[in-house]
């Protein structure tokens, strides 16, 4: 296994394994991990986008973002996360994470290998505070930020009302510098 930068030229490749992840959302024993329904949890095509534009966009500019990818041999994606800056000004100091393991790797320590390797591009890139929000049902996430040092900053109780259940969302960060 290897983390490497998510490349534009790879992005195809990714959106592929990133849209067979979502359709575990909320699928059997996998808690709801976004926060969309079932029949939507599919990358949005205007996402799509905004993700390619942000990969080119200078760090701490509105609506850059990074990814890196976690590769097996044979270069399939067991995993990925992915930094972004807050869409409100003045947080240039500021990033949110994101990220996801594949189903058949999960529970192997690569969701703490990827967020140390985020961590350390974030100390080089000079960016102070990293982010996140979770949904609050989603325990092996909550579990994964609180062991690699991240605490929890608030929650809103029944933030979303998806397939007919409500889910509250948690919010957590972590400071680096
Ligand atoms: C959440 C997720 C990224 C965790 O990745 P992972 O590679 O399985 O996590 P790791 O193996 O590195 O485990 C890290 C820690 O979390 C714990 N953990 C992992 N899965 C767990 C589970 N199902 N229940 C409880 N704790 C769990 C591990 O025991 C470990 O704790 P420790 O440091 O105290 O030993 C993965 O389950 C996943 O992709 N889930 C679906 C997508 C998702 O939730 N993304 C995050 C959205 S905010």
């Amino acid at each position: 296994m290897k983390i490497e930068k998510l490349s534009l030229a790879g992005f195809a490749g990714f959106l592929d394994y990133l849209n067979d992840h979502l359709s575990d959302n909320g699928h059997s024993d996998t808690a709801y991990f976004q926060p969309l329904p079932r029949t939507e949890s599919r990358f949005p095509v205007e996402k799509a986008e905004a993700f390619i534009s942000g990969m080119q966009i200078e760090v701490g500019q509105p609506g850059w973002r990074r990814a890196w990818v976690m590769r097996e041999d044979d270069d399939s994606i067991a995993g990925h996360i992915d930094l972004r800056g807050h869409p409100e000004r003045y947080t240039g100091h500021r990033c949110l994470l994101g990220m996801g393991v594949d189903r058949k790797h999960r529970g192997q320590g690569l969701g703490k290998q990827l967020i140390a390797h985020a961590e350390q591009w974030v100390l080089l890139a000079g960016v102070q505070w990293v982010d996140l929000q979770v949904l609050s049902v989603n325990a092996p996430a909550i579990h994964l930020y609180q062991s690699c040092g991240y605490r929890q900053t608030g929650e809103i109780p029944n933030m979303f009302h998806i397939d007919g259940k409500y889910f509250s969302y948690t919010s957590m960060t972590k400071r680096l510098r």
